[in-house]
């Protein structure tokens, strides 16, 4: 599925960003002093030495909360002014309602929609996907885009397999309807998701509430996933710079979800893109399913790295499976 932007009347600007992480950090030796690992295990395999959990109580609205903030403050605008929040989460506070509706109130807004979006690491980009297309249609304005999650309450903590690769946080995106000019327009150039079911079980959780009343925990085949989150991601990101006739030379950055950095880097080979131009976050943030694109997004932004005009690339890969990608001049 895949939209590109051909002279419609709107197109969705990026007008600010933020994020918010829980305060405690997990080190590499946190979790090799709970099950059979090691710093150099999980350094090596992974890139990650760090994750943020979430204290108790610290819900996955919270951190939704906080990076909604930070993003309204950068875009300087109130959330009286949002028409939409589309949240993507895999691990919603509630059943329900959506976790975004929490979010809508706390920001003081009180019109316009709010739905929560699952498509698990894949998610932020389908939450901008939506969006952005509600935006292009001239429906909604002004919108605030989310990825939120607290990974850490669907983690097998005695799996050395899968508890060494998550973590806890949120991002958020402004974005802003803009009068398409055509002539190197800034905002949202293209999205385009997938998704092949037939791997629905090569990331899940053993539970859920119509099979089973609980959330259940993750399990996962992590080199299988591997594999495909290379080709996949490859795939998605060539098929973004063909569609908006774009070589990897054109792009300023690529921001994609944040697995493993060796998935990065083997990326990076297959675009022949060099790591300088790859945003990094795995290391100190773990794999935080939906948060990890606007996450790395807010980090890169707030840290000089991204500015204005640059051409973004944000691949994404996750659960079920589901991929795509999305392409920003920022
Ligand atoms: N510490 C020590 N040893 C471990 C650990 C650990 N934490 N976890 C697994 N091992 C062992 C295994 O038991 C295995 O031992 P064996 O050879 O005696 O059987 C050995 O290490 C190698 O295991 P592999 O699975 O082959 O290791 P691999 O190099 O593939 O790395 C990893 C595993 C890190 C999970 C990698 O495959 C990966 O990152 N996969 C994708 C991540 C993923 O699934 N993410 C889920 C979200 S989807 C997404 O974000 C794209």
């Amino acid at each position: 599925m895949s939209q590109i932007n051909r002279a419609g009347i709107w197109m969705s600007r990026v007008a600010g960003c933020g994020s918010a992480l829980p305060e405690r950090r997990m080190t590499n030796l946190d979790i090799a002093r709970m099950v059979d690992t090691s710093d150099e295990w999980i350094t090596q395999r992974t890139g990650i030495k760090e994750r943020r959990i979430a204290a108790r109580g610290e819900n996955t609205s919270d951190l939704a909360i906080g990076a909604a903030k930070a993003a309204l403050q950068h875009a300087e605008i109130r959330g009286a002014d949002v028409d939409l929040i589309v949240l993507a989460t895999c691990t919603p506070d509630r059943t329900m309602p959506a976790t975004a509706v929490r979010v809508q109130a706390a920001i003081g807004m009180h019109g316009g929609a709010a739905f929560d979006v699952q498509a698990v690491c894949s998610g932020f980009v389908y939450a901008l996907a939506v969006a952005d297309n509600m935006i292009r249609l001239g429906q909604v304005r002004t919108a605030l885009v989310i990825g939120a999650e607290t990974m850490s309450r669907v983690v097998d903590w005695y799996d050395r397999n899968s508890c060494v690769l998550f973590g806890d946080g949120a991002g958020a995106v402004v974005l802003r309807a803009e009068r398409y000019t055509g002539d190197a327009p800034r905002g949202i150039l293209s999205t385009h998701l997938h998704s092949d079911g037939r791997h629905e079980d090569k990331i899940q959780t053993d539970g859920g509430v119509s099979s089973t009343q609980t959330a259940g925990s993750m399990h996962l085949a992590g080199r299988e996933v591997f594999l495909h989150a290379v080709v996949n991601l490859a795939q998605a990101s060539q098929e973004a710079l063909t569609a908006n006739g774009l070589t990897q030379d054109d792009i300023d950055w690529v921001v994609p979800h944040q697995a493993n950095q060796r998935i990065v880097q083997t990326l990076g080979e297959k675009l022949h893109l060099p790591m300088e131009k790859v945003v990094l976050t795995v290391d100190h943030h773990g794999n935080t399913s939906a948060a990890s694109i606007p996450l790395a997004l807010s980090e890169a932004v707030a840290d000089g790295r991204i500015k204005e005009n640059d051409l973004v690339l944000t691949p994404t890969m996750g659960s079920g499976f589901t991929w795509g990608s999305a392409l920003i001049r920022w």
